[in-house]
């Protein structure tokens, strides 16, 4: 009898911890939520605020080796000149760097405030894996406090880099849980799949959203796509779509040869990046298809062993939110990556976690990418919780909850993809794979190595 216990009581407890029987918190209200009367929406109001001159919402982005960007932004809008003073020692500033500022309007009732952009290693290069500490903002008015940031490692087909993928992560409780996790942690660059402020046509959410992330994004270069919640478009593709996404987050478009800040690349450590476009055009014989097969010609995988593809709407989901979603730029472009060997595609949109295996044309390809989702950063609209019964068989694993992801390419021929889940300790890992490239010597996917 006691034995028969032991067993029945072993099965509740595998049961209740099995992940179909997870039991999820439910999604938390922002933490900025909308409002009209706010003293930060009225244009002419922030000029008289007491720190309007006071840089904010600091943000790195990476340019090419040796060069990032550095982003702020002054509420107040005077015209100030933007200056970052860096060193690699605390408190030094022994270099100097200026740049440009700009601000847009969004309907006849918002002005933003002004931002500003400074290039730092234009001229002599920064040095890799290195801390540099920094102040931005103009020494004749006001500068921030000091700021540190890592430069990436040297470029090399073998050296180790640890990117932290997020998407669809807005201003929530969970939010902040998200990023408190991952600032609790080592990491190289944050990629973001899309949908990233929820301001949704109200412009000071931008701003709130901006100082949110500050502590995350100043830290290490962010890099994202653009997802659905930046078009913010009212009536008849007005206004401009993507106004406010493309003057608070220009991306190193031109360095790719891409005259789009929707889809560009880059290249970090021994990974060539795809930060493709879902809401601008995919089809064949469009700018972006048509730079993407240039783009693709150019990778050299003795150079960079790991091809990596990131956008906005998944291409393979197995949950009821967004289905199909992705499919036309899936038709379009499925082909393109396959030929490449990509080897991981990154999406979110759809508020969950799912890792596919090697996919092409849905069914199991070894030579193809495996697709994760990982829209769980923890916006307002909460986790989408209904799935396809039964699960897919190339589907893996697939978790409605807040959480983040971290892919680590340890060398040349290997990498690791890590979940996350944010009501566990940062140290607990909820999914983990491990995978080999398909450029690696030897791989059943042809000879790559150019
Ligand atoms: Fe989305």
């Amino acid at each position: 009898m006691p034995v028969l216990l032991t067993c029945l009581l072993q099965f509740m407890l595998a049961t209740a911890l099995s992940q179909d029987d997870y039991v999820r918190p439910a999604a938390k209200p922002d933490i900025n939520p909308r409002d009209w009367d706010s003293k930060n929406f009225w244009f002419g109001w922030r000029k008289w605020r007491k720190d309007a001159d006071e840089p904010e919402q600091v943000h790195i982005t990476h340019v090419k080796p040796g060069q990032v960007s550095v982003t702020w932004i002054v509420p107040s809008r005077t015209k100030t000149k933007s200056v970052v003073m860096y060193s690699t020692e605390p408190e030094k500033y022994s270099n100097e760097a200026t740049g440009v500022s700009e601000t847009y309007g969004y309907t006849i009732s918002y002005k933003s405030g002004r931002i500003h952009h400074v290039t730092l290693g234009d001229k002599k290069r920064l040095l890799p894996d290195t801390t540099y500490y920094y102040r931005v903002g103009d020494p004749n008015s006001k500068i921030s406090k000091e700021l540190s940031f890592k430069t990436l490692p040297s470029q090399g087909p073998d050296v180790p880099l640890k990117f932290v993928v997020i998407g669809d992560l807005g201003q929530t409780e969970w939010s902040q849980s998200t990023l408190g996790h991952i600032s609790k942690t080592e990491y190289d660059m944050v990629i973001l799949a899309g949908d990233l402020s929820y301001a949704d046509r109200y412009q000071p959410r931008w701003d709130t959203w901006g100082r949110l992330v500050e502590p995350v994004f100043s830290r290490a270069p962010f890099m994202s796509v653009e997802g659905n919640h930046e078009i913010e478009t009212l009536a008849f593709n007005l206004p401009t779509p993507f106004t406010a996404y493309n003057a608070r987050y220009p991306m190193p478009f031109r360095e790719s040869g891409s005259d789009s800040n929707l889809y560009y690349s880059f290249e970090a450590a021994g990974a060539h990046v795809l930060m493709l476009g879902s809401y601008t055009e995919y089809h064949p014989g469009s700018p972006q298809y048509k730079w993407l097969e240039e783009d693709l010609s150019q990778v050299d995988r003795s150079k960079t062993p790991w091809l990596i593809a990131v956008f906005h709407a998944p291409w393979y989901n197995s949950n009821f939110a967004h289905q199909g979603e992705g499919d036309l730029m899936k038709a379009a472009m499925e082909g393109l990556l396959y030929s490449a060997r990509v080897d991981i595609v990154f999406s979110g949109h759809v508020h969950a976690y799912e890792r596919f295996d090697r996919v092409f044309e849905d069914k199991a390809d070894k030579c193809g990418p495996v697709y994760i989702v990982v829209g769980d950063g923890g916006n307002r609209e909460g986790l989408a919780t209904k799935y396809l019964d039964p699960q897919p068989s190339i589907s893996l694993r697939r978790e409605a909850s807040f959480g983040y992801g971290a892919f680590e390419l340890a060398n040349s021929t290997h990498a690791v993809w890590r979940w996350h889940r944010n009501q566990d300790e940062v140290t607990v890992t909820s999914d983990e794979v491990w995978l080999q490239s398909l450029a690696r010597p030897g791989s059943p996917c042809g000879a790559l190595v150019t």
